[in-house]
């Protein structure tokens, strides 16, 4: 049976990946990941704020040797960051002298800047590719949904200018023109589009006064949302597709071929369940396609993308209002 496929013009055994989070923290979690089969690993996020913290770092310590800025000298930037720039780089090392997998780094940023820079420090450092994770909380009143695109294309061509390594992009699903801004960062150069962020739970605690944040794990009723932006997409843009959220099982694997993903990216199915849960899947995947007679997953990647199906609208707000009636 063949599972095979490209991503990021790689070509990978099969579509299970580990995707961006703790489980590349830990060298021994990433060799049992690895041993379980995973097709390539995504390490945790470096974060824009503790690029520019350290770049902040450096600033201040250059003026305090000329003493020409005296106030600075008693300004210590807060730490925000687990793993640092440079402990990130030496992380990275350490991962990609220990597997055969492919690695990607990930890069998580909002603007435009010298942040983007680091991009060659992790190529540098040995990644296999990057993934760009553009966040945008959408609750600036003075920015257009034009800009925060604008900004968002500009960083994708940028860094995508200054690599070599293939460069994928994770967006948010909360896009008033979806297919558009993907199309537009296809023609900027992303190599592949990762559908969707998971946006940590927000909640308020209403006796302490507190705004509580959560990241629950996922469970496979959050993979729907990221079925249809695949299906949106598939077919009609160079760059390859990625699924993150909600994917648990063999079954919701042959949904995201289906819809048109070239890869699957686990996170909370791994942390419940350990490497091994890799190894369940894939013969969930195979046991489903012995019984309904598919020799590979590449003859039903896309077959039920909007370019594929009679009646795309059964995605849309057509459906809506049948389901309604
Ligand atoms: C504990 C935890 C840490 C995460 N850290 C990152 C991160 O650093 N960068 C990132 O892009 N996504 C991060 N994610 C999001 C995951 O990569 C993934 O997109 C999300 O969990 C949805 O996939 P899932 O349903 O398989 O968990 C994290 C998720 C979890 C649960």
């Amino acid at each position: 049976m063949d599972l095979s496929t490209t991503y990021l013009g790689m070509r990978l055994p099969h579509p299970l990946i580990v995707g961006a989070g703790p489980l590349g923290d830990d060298l021994d979690v990433v060799k049992a990941l690895e041993d379980a089969g995973a097709a390539m690993l995504v390490l945790r996020s470096l974060y824009e704020e503790e690029i520019t913290n350290e770049q902040m770092d450096a600033f201040f310590f250059a003026e305090s040797q000329n003493d020409s800025f005296a106030e600075a000298t008693s300004f210590e930037p807060e730490p925000v960051m687990s793993l640092g720039p440079d402990e990130y780089l030496e992380h990275l090392r350490l991962i990609k002298s220990a597997v055969g997998i492919p690695v990607i780094a990930s890069l998580n940023g909002v603007t435009p800047g010298g942040w983007t820079s680091y991009a060659r420090l992790l190529e540098e450092a040995g990644a296999d590719g990057l993934e760009l994770h553009i966040y945008h909380a959408a609750s600036d009143m003075t920015m257009s949904a034009a800009e925060v695109e604008r900004q968002a294309i500009e960083i994708v061509r940028t860094v995508k200018g200054s690599l070599h390594i293939p460069v994928a992009v994770k967006i948010a699903p909360l896009l008033t023109a979806f297919a558009h801004f993907a199309k537009q960062l296809d023609a900027a150069g992303a190599d592949a589009l990762v559908l969707f962020t998971r946006f940590h739970r927000v909640d308020i605690d209403v006796d302490e006064l507190e705004v509580i944040r959560t990241l629950p794990l996922s469970d496979s009723s959050e993979l729907p949302l990221r079925l249809r932006g695949t299906a949106a997409l598939a077919g009609r843009i160079n760059a390859s597709i990625g699924i993150t959220g909600g994917v648990h099982t063999g079954l919701d694997v042959i949904k995201a071929t289906m819809a048109g993903a070239h890869v699957t990216q686990l996170v909370s199915a791994l942390l419940r369940n350990g490497p091994n849960h890799l190894r369940t899947i894939r013969t969930e995947i195979e046991a489903w396609m012995q019984e309904h007679e598919w020799s590979s997953l590449g003859e039903m990647r896309g077959n039920m993308s909007f370019n594929r199906i009679p009646d795309p609208a059964a995605y849309e707000r057509a459906n809506f209002r049948m389901a309604l009636r």
